[in-house]
């Protein structure tokens, strides 16, 4: 941990010695998009690609395996109303985080699974960072692997939108460093052992070697603003869910890779 901070501490330097612009706040995708596996070392990139001995697979298999199983008052699985994911969540994801069209709020993935637990199977929710929401969450976008994320802004969305590039571009914590001073301005950079990628979304939930698990997107906010000492967002809250949204716009067309391998 204090190594991890002072890695950070050393960046931040750096930044301020360099004077990083900070005039850009108009809301930009990286030229050209790379994908974060672009920037982890050969060996996580060939665990990411084989399936067998990619860890992030167990999570998915584990989601496979909820989606059947019947729970709740009615005793319904997943399957008893989606049938097939292999065809009912194909794409799904490239569409998330979205506005629920019930609850008039953005909604990511985890989010709507929770809430088809709560409301249709009539369940106890699944929390945050749990082995189920997380292997679920896994299953039901590695049904997306491979396709374009597909994120449209318009009048319904564009107030979340706003705010979550707002946020992006927000100094924060000790270090006083915002996620574009990084994730934008200095992607390719070394930090340490690690090189800081353009930060896209497109692989979550990850299975991190660091971790030595599977984590959601919203945990790895949660070790940025941590690295910077920031105070630390709540998952699912309505500040990440908008962070999200920008994200997922941000990463333009990136193929979908979950379940993705970092370090
Ligand atoms: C009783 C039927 C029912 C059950 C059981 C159910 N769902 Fe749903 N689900 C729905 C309906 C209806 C929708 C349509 C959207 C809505 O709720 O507004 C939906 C929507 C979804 C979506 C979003 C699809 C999209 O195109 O945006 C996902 C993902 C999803 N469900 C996952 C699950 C998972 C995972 C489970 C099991 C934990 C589950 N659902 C259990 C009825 C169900
Ligand atoms: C001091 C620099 C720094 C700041 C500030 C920072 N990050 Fe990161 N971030 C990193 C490093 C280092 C990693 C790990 C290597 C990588 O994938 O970039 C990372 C990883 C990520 C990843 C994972 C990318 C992948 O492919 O797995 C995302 C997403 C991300 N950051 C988003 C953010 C967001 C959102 C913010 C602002 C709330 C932020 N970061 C602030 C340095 C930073």
């Amino acid at each position: 941990m204090t190594a991890r901070l002072l890695r950070f501490g050393a960046l931040a330097m750096l930044l301020a010695l360099t004077g990083a612009s900070h005039a850009q706040r108009a809301a930009v995708q990286p030229q050209p998009l790379k994908s974060g596996l672009e920037f982890t070392g050969a060996e996580v990139r060939e665990l990411q690609h084989d399936d067998f001995a990619n860890p992030g697979m167990l999570w998915a298999a584990r989601g496979e395996t909820l989606w059947q199983e019947a729970a709740g008052r009615e005793a319904k699985s997943c399957a008893s109303c989606h049938s097939d994911a292999k065809t009912s969540m194909q794409g799904v994801a490239t569409r998330y985080p979205r506005i629920d069209a019930g609850a008039a709020r953005l909604i990511n993935l985890e989010g709507r699974i929770r809430e088809c637990r709560e409301r249709r199977q009539q369940a106890e929710p699944f929390k945050y960072e749990s082995a189920e929401l997380l292997g679920l969450t896994a299953y039901v976008t590695q049904q997306s692997r491979g396709m374009p994320m597909k994120t449209v802004i318009d009048w319904q969305n564009r107030h979340n939108f706003e705010a979550g590039r707002a946020m992006y571009y927000r100094r924060m914590g000790q270090m006083n460093l915002s996620c574009a001073q990084c994730h934008q301005e200095n992607w390719g950079k070394k930090l340490g052992p690690e090189t800081i990628s353009q930060g896209h979304s497109v692989a979550y939930p990850i299975y991190r070697l660091e971790w030595q698990t599977m984590g959601s997107l919203h945990r790895r906010f949660r070790s940025c603003q941590s690295g910077v000492r920031a105070e630390l967002l709540p998952q699912g809250s309505p500040e990440f869910l908008d962070l999200e949204l920008y994200l997922a716009w941000r990463a333009g067309n990136l193929p979908i890779e979950t379940p993705g391998v970092r370090r």
